[in-house]
């Protein structure tokens, strides 16, 4: 008896239904997923003419019996699921019985598979949904589906297919975010005669990613290692504990991408777009790196399948969270910690501005594809969102390898520099930052940059940022502690609000208290402000607060006071740090840089800039010629 089965209407109208096969890309997506639920530890995929042509995916896994190979192409017919109550935990990539048939309905397509309980295996043809022929025939076990001439029969859908070349990149990052999630298994994916991924099973996700992304990219990743915490569940009489378990790889906050294109996000295994998570990582962020950058992230968040519904959206792009809240902030904290534990500091050459869009860690394999720019189809409003679908593999390089590790000489970093621009570098944590406290002031710059001797060579301060980092995490402290330290001035400042900020006022008159502000409606739409935090004189105090009001008024309310809080110990720190072009003597530089090298975070001042350059030893004595 075969193993699939055709699903009951009561199930199948439970499912998300929708559009399939939207691009080739989707094509891929369906078949590796299918030979990954069949236990396939070796995928081939085959791609001519950027899979409009052929798409042809090959696997090893455990094939379809006879019988079982026609009833694949009826839809809700799967082996994966069988009554209502199996939705609720769906441990295996497909479950919808749809991918086959809607696939088959678009293209000509030709199975070949063998089961290992059976001496002979099936060829099934099919052309627009008919099926042409299906003959038994031998073969080794697992299953090869060959899908050509894509959407030969639905012109519409083929005139809003991009270049050959786009939809290339959108497979070859689909192909290579799955070979990044199954690192014990070999993935091959070539374009007509061409490579584009050819890695062999590894023991470890720092393995894989070295086999796609190369060395240089892996150095400038944080490993999160794992991540677990319990959450316990009570429902009814029973009690459970789920375990989250996070693991993956992130950039430093020198990494500054201008959209999400570089974040990966996997749960159980599947290739997810998710708001919750993605708020998550930018939260880790907050006060790391400017508002509107993000970063390169590659997360894998594992947990019970119960704790997930994947049955939210037709192309199982999307999840819920049963405890959205609780896997938020586990993700938040998780990556934050980690980010202040690896404390890393620039070195020299200084990070470069946010790159724009395409510049995803380089590799030989996006070396392989030629640069490819997504630009909006004409007429077609839904494109950016299209374009945001899939991860995209963007595929810019900014310079060669070899240009990029060449050490530039002790010259202004703004001078034209023929070599094109480098890109940031974060230099190992201990040996950079643990010796903070060591550095001896030789003096400043401009009255504005400390410029400090230590045992690992020469470093550059920015006075600024480094007294706004200190002053930040002293008043975050304090804020966690209720009470902020402040100051009363002799005569209260009056201020006049708007409207909106008089609502903004009552909504966060608390928090103002928190943040070191005495204040009081006085009259109406005007309040008066008896005291502020320390530090901050009395011409920054107005500003101050209607910085604080903006920023209360952009806040949506979901995401509750953590972020303005944040916001508010950046705003104090920035306003009551000393400035540039003040001279500093010997003793206050000495205190700046001890008291920099005891904050969690000495490397970005809140708002994402850096707050230290750094000439290795290493690298001045290359630049003299002496090693
Ligand atoms: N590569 C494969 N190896 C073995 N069996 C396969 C393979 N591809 C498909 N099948 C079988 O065909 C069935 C139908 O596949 P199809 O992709 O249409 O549905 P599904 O994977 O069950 O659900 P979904 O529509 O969510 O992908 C699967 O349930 C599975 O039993
Ligand atoms: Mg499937």
């Amino acid at each position: 008896m075969g193993k699939i089965r055709v699903l009951s209407d009561t199930v199948a109208n439970k499912i998300a239904a929708g559009e399939v096969v939207e691009r080739p890309a989707s094509v891929v997506k369906e078949l590796i997923e299918n030979s990954l639920d069949a236990g396939a530890t070796d995928l081939r995929i085959e791609i001519d003419g950027g899979g409009r042509r052929l798409i042809r995916v090959a696997d090893n896994g455990s094939g379809m019996l006879r019988d079982d190979a026609l009833l694949a192409f009826e839809r809700h017919a799967t082996s994966k699921l069988s009554d209502v109550g199996d939705l609720l935990a769906i441990a295996t990539l497909g479950f919808r019985g749809e991918a086959l048939p809607s696939i088959a309905s678009v293209s000509r397509l030709l199975l070949e598979t063998r089961a290992p309980e059976e001496t002979t295996g099936a060829a099934v043809e099919i052309a627009g949904g008919k099926i042409l022929r299906c003959d038994e025939f031998s073969r080794p076990t697992g299953t090869t589906i060959s899908v050509r001439d894509l959407f030969y029969n639905v012109p519409a859908r083929k005139k809003f297919l991009r270049s050959d070349q786009t939809e290339l990149a959108h497979i070859a990052s689909l192909a290579t975010h799955y070979s990044l999630a199954h690192p014990q298994k070999s993935f091959q994916l070539r374009h007509g005669a061409a490579e584009l991924l050819d890695v062999t099973p590894v023991e470890t996700l720092r393995e894989r990613v070295y086999q796609v992304f190369g060395n240089q990219t892996l150095d400038e990743l944080i490993d999160l290692e794992m991540v677990e915490r319990e959450l316990e569940v009570v429902e009814a009489e029973d009690r459970a504990n789920r375990v989250f378990a996070l693991r993956g790889f992130i950039s430093g906050p020198q990494v500054q991408k201008l959209n999400r294109n570089s974040i990966f996000l996997f749960v159980n295994g599947r290739l997810i777009r998710d708001r919750v998570l993605l708020h998550a990582l930018s939260s880790a962020y907050h006060n790391l790196m400017p508002p509107a950058c993000y970063p390169f992230a590659l997360l894998f968040l594992d947990c019970d399948c119960e704790e997930v519904d994947v049955n939210v959206h037709p192309s199982k792009t999307e999840v819920r969270f049963r405890h959205g809240t609780f896997v938020h902030d586990f993700v938040r904290d998780a990556i934050r910690e980690r980010l202040i534990a690896a404390r890393p500091a620039s070195s020299l050459p200084i990070a470069t501005p946010p790159q724009p869009a395409a510049d995803l860690p380089f590799s030989d394999f996006t070396q392989r594809i030629e640069n490819e720019r997504f630009e909006p189809m004409p007429g077609s409003e839904t494109e950016p969102e299209r374009v945001e679908d899939l991860p995209v593999f963007t595929l810019n390089r900014t310079g060669s390898p070899e240009q990029r590790f060449d050490f530039q000489p002790l010259r202004p970093v703004s001078m034209p520099d023929t070599h094109g621009p480098l890109s940031p570098h974060i230099a190992d944590a201990p040996q950079s930052l643990a010796v903070l406290s060591d550095l001896r002031p030789l003096g400043q710059i401009h009255d504005s940059f400390i410029i400090a001797a230590g045992r690992d060579g020469l470093w550059i301060v920015d006075q600024h940022v480094a007294h706004e980092r200190i002053l930040f995490e002293k008043v975050s402290r304090q804020q966690a502690q209720g009470r902020v330290e402040r100051q009363q001035l002799l005569m209260p400042i009056l201020l006049e609000l708007t409207a909106a900020q008089q609502i903004e006022y009552a909504r966060i008159a608390g928090e103002l208290d928190r943040s070191g502000f005495d204040s009081e409606p006085f009259g109406i739409r005007t309040i008066a402000v008896k005291g502020a935090p320390a530090g901050v004189g009395p011409a920054e105090i107005e500003k101050l607060v209607f910085e604080i009001l903006e920023m209360a008024e952009g806040e949506p309310s979901k995401v509750g006071l953590d972020d303005l809080r944040r916001a508010m110990a950046a705003s104090i720190a920035c306003r009551a740090a000393i400035k540039i072009n003040m001279r500093l003597d010997q003793t206050k530089m000495e205190w700046l840089l001890n008291a920099l090298a005891a904050t969690d975070c000495p490397m970005s001042c809140p708002h994402g800039r850096p707050i230290a350059l750094r000439y290795s030893t290493r690298d001045i004595l290359k630049s003299f010629h002496r090693i």
